[in-house]
């Protein structure tokens, strides 16, 4: 895609030799034909204004106008009245792309699609966030574009401990709080902390994030073991066979099933974990939005010594931002933080201060009511033009679409994609890619109410082939 410059354009890296003898003019169209072969400047990108390339280069601007002229001619740019100076859309030679990244065919677009996991992206707070950055850039001291602590940004530590004893009954202070880019980083940060104590085996649920799961034990050099969930919530008892003594969890809303686990459950999990000198991983990533009941706790604040609760603004923000937390036993922290100075030596300061200026404001609260509600009405909708049976509701924005037993899962999610709904299989989170019994997981979240309507109708139809 050509980049749209404002202002002055962009800083082309134009090198003259006054002394070679070679003509100036001969020199700025030369480097400026390498610039569009190579790629530098794209096709249909915006060249800067023959003044301020003449003033950038101390040359006059006659003569640029006439390389401009030249190149014109040759092809390589394109100029209308009183529009900027581009490069052809032809021009441009082998830009080099990052593999596949071109090359894939655009898929065909799709009338309906259910994604699971991502959150309204038109509704994300781009003005809230846009105002708590300018806050922060305003406000803060020079020493907030600093380097920070790894472990965070202490008043975003302190913000966070409170909001999630408020909100979560996370047993939280600032002290145990990690801040870092989302759940998937502060999974990866434990398990190599827990791998250098000792650790050989993590035990994750089945169905689960299992392709998640098995890179971050992978590269924390530790063995996944899956350990099946039913109704309730993870087998305990299975648990207690894998022989692991770490075990990654999804309580408040499990992923993908929308189970939440039962009070005796997480009684016997965390009975299993004193007595194992265990510990338990919690993915709290979207228990912000429940329906029908009031939130359950975290279970973090049942044993806020046996339990790492991980969170994230993916859900309730937008992934992009990239911005999580870790509530870590006193126990871990130190190793934690260590873990995460190697990693990065900490999330990026002025975003940190920009979630706690969002929180403090309300305004972070204010997003999730406005996004409750959205997320409520788009369930209410499924559960009305869903086809069949569709459990794992209570909380989140996705849940799971039972099939009949004729109907083959990858046989249904293939042609509900010909007919242009794209539907996800259950068997995508079976440790065992198993596609039986069928079911498929149906996210709302980015998902409209007109096309979540239009979308179940295809399928209902398929299911009556
Ligand atoms: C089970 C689960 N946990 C957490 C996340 C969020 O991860 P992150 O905070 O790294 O964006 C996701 C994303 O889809 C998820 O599926």
């Amino acid at each position: 895609m050509a980049i749209e410059w404002s202002g002055w354009g962009p800083q082309l890296l134009l090198e003259l030799d006054r002394a070679s003898g070679m003509p100036l003019k001969s020199q700025v169209e030369q480097h400026l034909r390498a610039a569009i072969r190579d790629g530098r400047l794209a096709a249909g990108e915006r060249l800067p204004s023959s003044r301020a390339l003449a003033t950038h280069l101390g040359l006059s601007r006659g003569l640029i106008q006439e390389c401009y002229a030249q190149l014109q001619a040759e092809g390589y740019l394109t100029a209308h009245t009183g529009s900027a100076t581009r490069v052809a859309p032809t021009a441009a030679g082998a830009t080099p792309e990052i593999s596949g990244e071109r090359a894939a065919k655009p898929a065909a677009p799709l009338i309906a699609d259910f994604p699971s996991g991502v959150p309204d992206l038109r509704l994300a707070p781009r003005q809230d966030w846009a105002w708590a950055v300018a806050q922060v850039c305003r406000t803060a001291p020079n020493s907030a574009f600093d380097y920070g602590p790894a472990n965070g940004n202490p008043r975003l530590r302190e913000v966070l401990a409170a909001y999630l004893r408020r909100v979560r009954a996370v047993d939280a202070y600032p002290k145990q709080v990690l801040i870092c880019t989302g759940v998937a980083q502060g999974l990866g940060l434990i398990l190599r902390v827990l791998a250098r104590r000792g650790h050989a085996r993590v035990a994750f649920e089945n169905p689960g994030a299992v392709r998640t799961a098995r890179d971050a034990a992978g590269s924390a050099g530790i063995e996944a073991v899956p350990v099946e969930v039913d109704e309730h919530g993870i087998d305990v008892a299975e648990l207690a066979r894998s022989g692991a003594r770490v075990v990654v969890v999804t309580p408040a809303h499990q992923w993908p099933t929308g189970v939440v686990m039962a009070p005796e459950r997480r009684r016997a999990l965390l009975s299993w974990a004193r007595a194992n000198d265990g510990v338990v991983i919690e993915d709290d990533y979207d228990a912000e939005f429940r329906y029908d009941r009031d939130p359950v706790g975290a279970l973090q604040g049942l044993a806020p010594d046996r339990v790492v609760s991980l969170g994230t603004v993916s859900k309730s923000l937008a992934p992009a931002l990239r911005l999580g937390w870790a509530v870590v036993p006193l126990s871990l922290v130190d190793d934690v933080m260590a873990e995460k100075m190697v990693a990065d030596r900490g999330t990026s300061g002025i975003d940190q201060l920009a979630l706690a200026t969002l929180i403090e404001s309300g305004r972070y609260d204010r997003q999730l009511r406005r996004m409750r509600a959205v997320y409520a009405r788009r369930r209410a909708v499924l559960m009305n033009a869903a086809p069949g049976p569709i459990t794992g509701l209570a909380a989140g924005f996705h849940a799971v679409l039972h099939l009949p037993a004729f109907a083959g899962e990858r046989e249904i999610v293939a042609a509900a994609r010909a007919r242009g709904v794209g539907v996800y299989g259950m068997s995508d989170y079976r440790a065992d890619s198993s596609a039986e019994p069928g079911r498929l997981v149906i996210g709302f979240g980015n998902t409209g109410e007109e096309a979540i309507v239009t979308g179940m109708a295809v399928l209902r139809g398929l299911l009556k082939e």
